[in-house]
């Protein structure tokens, strides 16, 4: 017999599905273009720093190997202010008491939502959308209302209406809305400046928080619009959330501009989370931000930039025509749609695309498992819709030949479904 808790555990187990990213982690296949891993890390940057640490020990070991205040060291979070302010013109009204470090950008999109939401509360989001963020909505038990996105990202004109549409049906001015801004997860959409600018106009004008998860701002191979934080001068009405894991290394590190009405509860918030992130992680991180990411970087990004061509390049000439891709300026996405609306990429993959060696990720898994959706020509909310007939693929973790390789063999199969 079974003890009684088995049956009782928390009401969220039962409905939230194991997310489908780390169920293809484990799978092993020859051409994997499943996860968002960094497929270039500054291994020998990161070999100097730590020899450098552990010379220093005998000196602040005490610190090093401790626990450290809750909201993150103060000197990582003067070199991260300095950058992001002279970078990407971020305003920090109160320098880096208006930074918070956290354990991965994981750890805050989840707080922020932990701190924010009431039963029921409403979030925008583009469709589809980062699903480290979708999932924790619905649990946290709130109610997402996603928008149509097209090869730039979110609309600006579909987020106005789904805001009237939420006050007009739902009762409800939406609390937040949730955008990946530079090279989105999981499309690889960069959104242009305009929109940047009219969102930054709507959240202002109807009162509401934006959550912009800037994950891959500094992996970028050309110039792009600055991020929609800059536009918030008095740190009131965005929470800029970046991360080290595709910029460094992943250290689990993540560090957050945030208003101050939210920074005060997610630390509180944070103490009962983790109390606080490693603190040498911390220390690693600081030496490398302070030292030598602008050294090393570009020679990532290099790397990067190849296997995103290699990609474009076979996609193109494999693909059924009819099908759309996304045009990734940076990050380590691209997002293929199939013409035929019937196509089902997650029975694809499980019987034609992982038995011929190739995996991705089907887009279902970027789409919420409850909530709402506005149509297309903003006239109606539905019940949560799921397209079938996307797929999310990663450059970032293999080479050029298996990218040449794979994508031939994954075009040919799907040619059989176009
Ligand atoms: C858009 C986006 N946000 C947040 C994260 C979480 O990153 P981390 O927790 O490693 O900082 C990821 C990771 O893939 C991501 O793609």
């Amino acid at each position: 017999m079974n003890p009684p808790y088995y049956e009782q555990l928390a009401e969220w187990t039962e409905f939230v599905p194991e997310s489908e990213i780390r169920r293809l982690l484990l799978t092993n296949v020859k051409y994997y273009f499943g996860g968002g891993k960094p497929g270039s890390l500054p291994i020998e940057t990161f070999k100097k720093i730590l020899y450098q640490i552990a010379d220093e020990l005998d000196i602040d070991g005490i610190d090093t190997l401790n626990y450290g205040p809750t909201s993150g060291l103060a000197s990582l979070k003067e070199t991260l202010g300095k950058r992001i302010r002279e970078k990407d013109g971020v305003n920090l009204p109160k320098g880096s008491d208006d930074i918070l470090i956290s354990t991965g950008s994981q750890q805050m999109l989840y707080g922020i939502l932990d701190v924010l939401l009431r039963p029921k509360d409403v979030i925008i989001m583009a469709r589809p959308s980062y699903l480290g963020f979708v999932v924790p909505v619905t649990k946290l038990g709130g109610d997402v209302l996603t928008v149509p996105t097209d090869i730039d990202g979110l609309i600006p004109e579909h987020v106005e209406k789904a805001i009237e549409i939420s006050q007009r049906e739902l009762n409800r001015t939406p609390k937040a809305i949730y955008v990946v801004s530079d090279s989105d997860n999981p499309k690889g959409t960069t959104l242009p400046e305009k929109r940047r600018k009219k969102l930054f106009e709507l959240i202002t004008q109807h009162e509401i928080l934006l959550i912009e998860d800037s994950a891959y701002r500094e992996i970028q191979f050309t110039e792009i619009p600055p991020p929609i934080k800059k536009y918030d001068l008095e740190n009131k009405w965005v929470a800029y959330l970046r991360t080290s894991s595709k910029e460094a290394a992943v250290l689990r590190l993540g560090y957050s501009v945030l208003p101050e009405e939210i920074m005060v509860p997610m630390i509180k918030d944070k103490g009962y989370l983790d109390l606080c992130t490693s603190s040498l992680n911390q220390k690693i991180l600081e030496i490398y931000y302070s030292k030598y990411i602008d050294q090393v970087l570009g020679d990532n990004l290099k790397i990067y930039e190849e296997r995103r061509d290699m990609m474009q390049k076979t996609i193109d000439e494999h693909f059924p025509s009819n099908g759309q891709r996304t045009q990734p300026t940076g990050g380590f996405f691209f997002w293929f749609q199939m013409e035929n609306e019937g196509f089902d990429s997650s029975k694809f993959l499980q019987d034609v695309a992982i038995p011929n060696d190739v995996c991705y990720v089907p887009g279902q898994a970027f789409y919420p498992i409850k909530g709402h959706s506005i149509s297309k020509d903003d006239s109606e909310l539905h019940g949560n819709r799921i397209k079938t007939n996307g797929m999310r693929l990663s450059f970032s973790f293999t080479t050029p030949q298996i990218i040449e390789d794979g994508m031939e063999r994954l075009g040919k199969l799907l040619q059989d479904e176009a």
